[in-house]
């Protein structure tokens, strides 16, 4: 395997700026008690429901994730692939792609929960969040953090069944026939 196959970052024209307005301005009126995990519908909101209806294979529903402490080592549950999106602080952060026997699946709807204790597994790839990615949910992954600042990312699921290689397909051909142009 190589890092093609763990994350690749992707020009799908996307306006990051504004993506990251809208983000941040669905956490500022959030009332959940909770904020580590906002889920909300791509399109109630302008931008994410005009990203929604370029790029149909990406779930109806976004998930903005809030990290103080990193993330332990886990395969996401519901999906294989995910677009994620760095919103804040996460230039002092590591995600960190594990070789692992087991599997450490997350719980539906509560991801923190199940997740493994054994932070020690070997490391085979790891990277920085700096810019929008296809990142591979279905390898065992964690987080580590190296600031006390929060760390937000926006993390839309591509729908089941696609692969992370059939995405990464699919996309490419998507980007092909936008010629880059910008989604506005
Ligand atoms: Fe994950």
């Amino acid at each position: 395997m190589n890092s093609q196959d763990y994350v690749r970052p992707v020009n799908l024209g996307l306006d990051c700026e504004k993506l990251r307005n809208q983000v941040i301005d669905i956490i500022s009126r959030s009332t959940l008690y909770d904020k580590r995990k906002i889920v909300f519908p791509a399109q109630e909101y302008e931008y994410t429901s005009t990203v929604l209806s370029k790029i149909p294979i990406l779930s109806s529903h976004c998930t903005i994730i809030t990290l103080p402490n990193g993330i332990k080592p886990h395969i996401d549950f519901g999906r294989n692939c995910a677009l994620n999106v760095p919103i804040a602080n996460c230039e002092k952060s590591r995600t960190i792609f594990h070789k692992a026997s087991n599997e450490y699946r997350s719980a539906p709807g509560n991801s923190f929960i199940k997740l493994s204790n054994q932070i020690d597994l070997e490391e085979i790839f790891s990277f920085t969040l700096t810019e929008p990615v296809i990142f591979n949910n279905s390898i065992t992954h964690s987080v580590v953090t190296y600031s006390n600042l929060e760390r937000t990312i926006l993390s839309w699921s591509f729908n089941l069944p696609y692969t992370y290689s059939q995405v990464c397909e699919i996309l490419n051909d998507f980007i092909n026939d936008l010629k880059l142009e910008k989604i506005q």
